[in-house]
């Protein structure tokens, strides 16, 4: 009874007036394409406020402790090694931001793959090679000869010294990325990169959402970790109102690299970790959780041979090391993907001194330059490690801009720019070794069934339970001689000829085992940044912490005198003036800039060039600017001298030719 009153009630509405309902009908797709902007609207909102709490980074790890207080927790490393794998790089589940996005990831452990050298197509990816055995091992004709030869790479590695043996073809280092985007929204399921041990759970993207929701509703956590969180949005808004939507994916790689000295790594203290252990540096730099940065400069750093990493000072830069790292990493165009230089129609310049040429944004880059000797600018608005790289790939969701001039009421000359881009932070360098191509017993690569066939368990000492062989997953051809007490982590294997050999596992870790006479060799360096380290509160504890680590020779910055004597005490930067330039363009201004005490003195002392970049002009009414200077003794009067100012020699394009420094006087 009641639905016919309803259906009756209907029909005279809609009878009543055509005219009435279609203006309804109007103002409802009005209203629609109004809520569908304000939704637009509210996740940038979302991502804004991502992007100020901090820098693009990890930010936590899955919890499996927990403590009496806070640091006995997880804090956040994920790295692992499943060195029985041929190939797992072990990396767990993070919650990681990219440029203001956050998403969680499935359990990693990728493997080693890279953008694809032949084909740009999206995604499409092949395998690096692992470095060969060096040609001096194979040469002998026994196994502990090549094993003894061996040892010498693996020292000459260690001690990075090419004079024991020439080491760079035979350890290879990697660099190994997060790479992040927006695709247009197909709801299948595309597995984003490959892993020899994990893969999204989930049938479509709509349904890994509905997973990852119940295991968050009730605190459930996926057993075989194979679930991650990628939001969803809506991108774009087309002519006629209707909703794009995007879905954001991700997905880890690696890059070969051509050279890299242990020397630019240092390590980068978590005195949360080492509380919650009571570990000295020394013992820090030795686990899975220890994380490096990486120096501006390699001729700066010097080489700690008893640790086995790199010291030099902290200091600011402009561009560095893992800028030229990072630039030779490709973004979704893959390495002939071709090269874009132009934004919003102007071009790119490649960011460095004496690099007058375009940049090719289609790797990952964090600065550009617009004009020529002009100003640098940094990418995103606070972010240190918004890596992004332009693509062509139309699968990659893209912002368009609209404009149109409007004369009177009427809009013409309508132009639209559309861009895309990927982005991306760097994981980690891992040194390849050939312990990966080295089988001097020549044991037989088979399938996991026929290695533990009849109950084979790897025993070391029992023929008849000895692997049958190895596998991609029981990948055990390192003789157990190569390192020292291996009790334990040997297993044995026969080899064709039903032979046991007593062999440890192969494949990539973090610390090797420890060989006799070579030491503890690291392979895998993690340089992955912290989400909470572009807070403002995270720099203050940072700081902090350096200077409870250095209480002795920071106590001149403590107001009020430390329990420690002063020695060898930490001395303030320099601050220094360019001389006015009156140049017009840009006008009347100046531009400051500071220089470390030590780099200072080794300036004075022994003519180390010094690399810095001023402040921004100050004063001026055209668009601001900053200067690249290198400073250098004259060769005649042995003083400090602009080297080169940007491009130029010996002065600035404006007009600045010298320096002051400046004192504050106290009284
Ligand atoms: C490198 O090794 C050679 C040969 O063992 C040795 O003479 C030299 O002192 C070493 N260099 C360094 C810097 O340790
Ligand atoms: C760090 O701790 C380890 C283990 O307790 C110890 O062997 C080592 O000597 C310590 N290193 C330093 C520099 O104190
Ligand atoms: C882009 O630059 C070209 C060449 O300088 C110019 O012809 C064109 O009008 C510009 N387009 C826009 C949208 O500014
Ligand atoms: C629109 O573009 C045309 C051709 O480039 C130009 O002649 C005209 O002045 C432009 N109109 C406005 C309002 O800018
Ligand atoms: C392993 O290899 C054997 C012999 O080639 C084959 O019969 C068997 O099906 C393989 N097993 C698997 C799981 O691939």
């Amino acid at each position: 009874m009641r639905l016919l009153i309803a259906v009756c009630v209907m029909w005279i509405g809609l009878a009543t007036s055509n005219a009435d309902s279609s203006q309804r009908l109007q103002k409802m797709e009005q209203i629609m394409k109004d809520l569908t902007k304000q939704l637009v609207t509210q996740q940038f909102y979302v991502e804004e406020r991502i992007r100020s709490d901090g820098d693009s980074g990890i930010k936590q790890v899955r919890r499996i402790s927990t403590g009496t207080d806070t640091y006995n927790s997880e804090t956040t490393s994920a790295v692992h090694s499943h060195p029985n794998y041929k190939d797992v790089i072990g990396f767990g589940e993070v919650n990681v931001v990219l440029n203001g996005v956050e998403f969680r990831t499935r359990h990693n452990d990728y493997s080693l793959v890279m953008p694809s050298h032949h084909a740009n197509a999206y995604h499409v990816t092949e395998k690096i090679p692992y470095p060969q055995v060096p040609p001096s091992v194979l040469a002998k004709s026994t196994v502990p000869e090549q094993i003894a030869e061996m040892k010498e790479y693996f020292r000459a590695f260690r001690l990075q010294n090419y004079t024991i043996r020439n080491y760079g073809n035979f350890f290879k280092p990697v660099l190994c990325y997060l790479e992040g985007n927006w695709e247009w929204n197909t709801n299948h399921l595309h597995e984003p990169f490959h892993s020899e041990t994990h893969h999204l759970d989930a049938e479509s993207y709509d349904a890994l959402v509905d997973k990852v929701r119940l295991n968050s509703y009730t605190g459930m956590s996926d057993q075989h970790q194979n679930v991650a969180y990628l939001p969803k949005k809506i991108m774009d808004i087309d002519e006629n109102g209707n909703p794009r939507y995007a879905q954001w994916n991700y997905r880890i790689l690696c890059n070969p690299l051509n050279h890299v000295d242990l020397k630019v790594f240092k390590p980068i203290d978590d005195i949360a970790f080492r509380m919650s252990r009571k570990y000295n540096m020394s013992t820090y730099t030795r686990t899975d959780e220890a994380r490096f940065t990486v120096a501006a400069e390699p001729h700066r750093a010097t080489f700690n041979q008893r640790e086995g990493y790199g010291m030099f000072e902290d200091k600011a830069y402009a561009r560095g090391v893992l800028d030229n790292l990072m630039h030779q990493v490709p973004g979704a165009n893959n390495y002939r993907g071709g090269q874009q230089d132009t934004e919003f129609n102007e071009t790119a310049l490649y960011a460095d001194l004496g690099h007058e040429r375009r940049e090719n944004t289609a790797r990952y880059h964090r600065e550009y330059r617009l004009h020529h000797g002009m100003q640098f600018n940094q990418r995103g608005f606070s972010d240190n490690n918004l890596w992004v790289a332009q693509t062509h790939q139309n699968r990659v969701a893209s912002i368009t801009l609209r404009s149109c001039k409007t004369v009177g009421t009427l809009k013409t000359n309508c132009t639209s720019t559309t861009e895309k881009f990927t982005y991306a932070i760097p994981l980690e360098i891992i040194y390849l070794n050939p312990l990966h191509s080295w089988n001097p017993y020549k044991l037989e690569m088979k399938n996991e069934t026929m290695v533990a066939e009849n109950g084979r368990t790897g025993d070391a000492h029992n023929a008849h339970l000895a692997y049958n062989g190895i596998s991609p997953s029981q990948f055990y051809q390192t003789p157990s001689e190569f390192f020292g007490n291996t009790a334990g982590q040997e297993v044995g294997v026969l080899d064709p000829s039903g032979s046991i050999h007593r062999v440890m596992a192969s494949g990539i870790q973090t610390i090797l085992p420890n060989i006799p006479g070579v030491g503890v060799v690291r392979q895998r360096w993690p340089i992955y940044p912290l989400h909470r380290e572009g807070d403002s509160v995270g720099k203050e504890a940072d700081a902090l912490l350096e200077m409870m680590n250095h209480m002795s020779s920071m106590s001149t910055l403590y107001q009020a005198p430390t329990v420690q004597g002063k020695h060898d005490t930490v001395k303030p930067d320099l601050q220094f003036r360019l001389n006015p330039s009156q140049t017009d363009p840009p006008g009347p201004h100046d531009h400051e800039f500071f220089v470390s005490a030590s780099d200072w003195e080794d300036l004075i002392n022994k003519n180390v060039m010094v690399r810095v970049q001023t402040s921004p002009s100050e004063g001026s009414q055209e668009e601001s600017h900053s200067h690249y200077l290198e400073l250098a003794l004259d060769r005649h009067t042995h003083k400090p001298v602009i080297n080169k100012c940007d491009e130029q020699n010996h002065h600035c394009w404006d007009g600045h030719r010298e320096f002051e420094e400046v004192t504050y006087p106290l009284f």
